[in-house]
């Protein structure tokens, strides 16, 4: 009936408080919607409220075009259509404006793994930077874990705390100011796992001890390895640290193609076996052409379709090194 499609229509327009932030089914006011144009170019907009509009390649569109239609699905433009895409840590990675240089999925997946990161588990992240590694963190630890997340860079703080606020992810993600090369973490937090992503994570780990729980995971990612053998040498020193270990996380390309092999003509058949290869005695010799070395003979003539694989032709490589290592619990 009318009226409850209008209802099912209001409540698309609220966000659902069961749904989680990355989680949304339907654009509704308040949420960040990731635009996706021609040529893959992605546009961001926050749905302010009923009456605003944002401008795309393909033309201006009006915010109560967007409101209550299901992420994923196409919006027809003036001049072409958007895709209406959820905000979620892979997307957003693509998306966002890079204030720094970034973590992408391929590191982010192996970290969250090795730190063995779950809804409820504390983190401790370090620098911020663009905060791409922070939506990330947050989402694993949701709904009742945290992120605490530090940079060095006041204006860069600032500007993620920003947006984790018109994220809606205050609740699980906190960015403050702070130099934890100087500092150290804050004492006391009794952290799950501590991640380190800055020029140099080694300084950090004399604070280490004080805020992590026993068992708790640390990891540290570094473009450089000389980067990476300090850190460990600084963990090693520590005497707290065990099962050190240092990973890359290398990503290669494979492409999946039907092809046809040509058989490859190996003559007349011999199996080397004398009494085979001796003519058959007249009687026990089938029909001109039915032998059992012409039949194979016309079964390989025909080309073979198998589904090859073969490597991308780019030089696969690595973005970093990282380094991960359990907490044995502080000096008794
Ligand atoms: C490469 S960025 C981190 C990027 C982040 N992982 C992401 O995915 O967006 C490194 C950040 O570390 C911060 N940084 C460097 N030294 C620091 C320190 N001693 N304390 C806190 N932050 C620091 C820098 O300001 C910079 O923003």
């Amino acid at each position: 009936s009318k009226k409850s499609q209008k209802m099912s229509q209001q409540q698309q327009q609220q966000p659902n408080a069961e749904e989680s932030v990355f989680n949304r089914r339907f654009v509704a006011i308040g949420d960040v919607v990731l635009l996706k144009q021609r040529h893959g170019n992605t546009k961001t907009v926050r749905v302010t409220s009923a009456d605003g509009t944002v401008q795309t390649v393909g033309g201006l569109l009006k915010f109560s075009d967007l409101i209550g239609r299901r992420y994923g699905s196409r919006l027809v433009t003036k001049r072409g259509f958007v895709r209406l895409l959820p905000l979620v840590p892979e997307l957003w990675a693509r998306a966002l404006p890079h204030r720094t240089q970034i973590l992408y999925p391929p590191d982010t997946c192996l970290i969250v793994a090795q730190l063995d990161l779950r809804p409820g588990r504390i983190v401790l992240e370090a620098g911020t930077g663009s905060a791409a590694f922070t939506h990330c963190l947050a989402r694993t630890v949701m709904p009742t874990g945290r992120v605490l997340t530090f940079d060095f860079h006041a204006e860069r703080a600032a500007t993620a705390q920003r947006e984790l606020t018109e994220h809606s992810l205050q609740r699980w993600a906190v960015c403050e100011h702070r130099d934890v090369c100087q500092l150290g973490f804050p004492a006391g937090s009794n952290a799950d796992a501590v991640f380190l992503d800055l020029p140099q994570p080694w300084l950090t780990v004399p604070s280490l001890p004080a805020c992590l729980r026993p068992g708790a995971r640390f990891g540290s990612f570094s473009p450089c390895v000389q980067q990476a053998e300090r850190t460990a040498a600084a963990l090693r020193e520590c005497r707290r640290f065990t099962d050190l270990i240092g990973m890359e996380c290398h990503q290669r390309r494979y492409s999946l193609q039907p092809r046809s092999l040509p058989s490859a003509d190996l003559g007349p058949e011999d199996d080397g076996n004398d009494a085979a290869s001796a003519p058959a005695p007249e009687d026990d010799k089938e029909a001109p052409g039915k032998s059992t070395a012409s039949v194979s003979k016309e079964a390989s003539s025909l080309p073979l379709r198998v589904a090859a694989t073969e490597p991308a032709y780019e030089q696969p490589c690595h973005s970093g090194f990282l380094l991960f290592a359990t907490f044995y619990g502080p000096a008794e």
